[in-house]
């Protein structure tokens, strides 16, 4: 959010005092002082007026975890336990899933504070792949691949879904690469076909891979170099 608009939205300053603040340069984001009302400020940034904080800085945190079947892909859940039950961290609360994956279903998940970076990975206008391999009750023949690779017709959203990709690896295995995540897609797309998704697994998230060292359950926070990936 641009500075301007963040001091004017304290209860405490109006528009003039905030032009004012800037123009005599008592406003400080990160240490250095801003005086171009445009300068973004940012929800980990620290933000002070004379030396008086109005904001308190806090790190940006980013994990992958390895779900397990049988969690909810939710921060809270009256029934079931959820991703952030496996999160060991301060300040659980913070934290938010970027893009959600079914109750059985298993793999890459990220966990984050930071809204804009899990806005621009969950976006559909990003159009990042997702990764899956997939088991299905039915062998999967070749005219699933030229079907996804043309869209399919979603009655419920009135949409045709963006041509996915899908390499068969055994009669009844696969990897589909998909670049949304419309409700149950995975499930859906092979269920065009009456057959069930018995295994479904998420490999990876654009360029972001789960790690083959994460055991279902287990995770851990991202390199500076992964979280620089989005
Ligand atoms: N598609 C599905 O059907 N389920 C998931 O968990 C993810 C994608």
């Amino acid at each position: 959010m641009r500075v301007d608009r963040f001091l004017s939205n304290l209860p405490r300053f109006n528009r003039k005092q905030v032009r004012l603040l800037l123009v005599e340069r008592r406003i400080k984001v990160d240490g250095q002082v801003v005086s171009d009302p445009h300068f973004e400020v940012r929800e980990f940034s620290c933000v002070e007026c004379d030396g008086e904080v109005l904001q308190a800085g806090k790190p940006p945190r980013y994990f992958m975890l390895h779900k397990p079947q049988g969690c909810v892909s939710a921060t809270r859940d009256p029934k079931h336990p959820t991703v952030l039950d496996l999160i060991h961290e301060p300040d659980r609360d913070d934290l938010h899933i970027a893009g959600r994956l079914d109750f059985n279903t298993t793999g890459l998940m990220l966990i984050t504070n930071d809204g804009s970076w899990s806005r621009r990975l969950t976006q559909p206008q990003t159009k990042l792949p997702k990764l899956y391999y997939v088991e299905t009750e039915q062998p999967i023949t070749p005219d699933y691949a030229r079907t996804f690779a043309q869209g399919l017709y979603f009655a419920y959203e009135d949409l045709t879904t963006q041509p996915a990709e899908l390499v068969v690896l055994a009669s009844r295995c696969a990897r589909l690469s998909i670049v949304e995540g419309r409700y149950h897609q995975v499930k859906r797309m092979f269920g065009h076909f009456d057959n069930k998704v018995l295994r479904l697994h998420r490999e990876q998230m654009g360029p972001l891979v789960l790690d083959s060292r994460l055991k279902p359950g287990e995770y851990r926070p991202l390199t500076a170099a992964e979280i620089a990936l989005i």
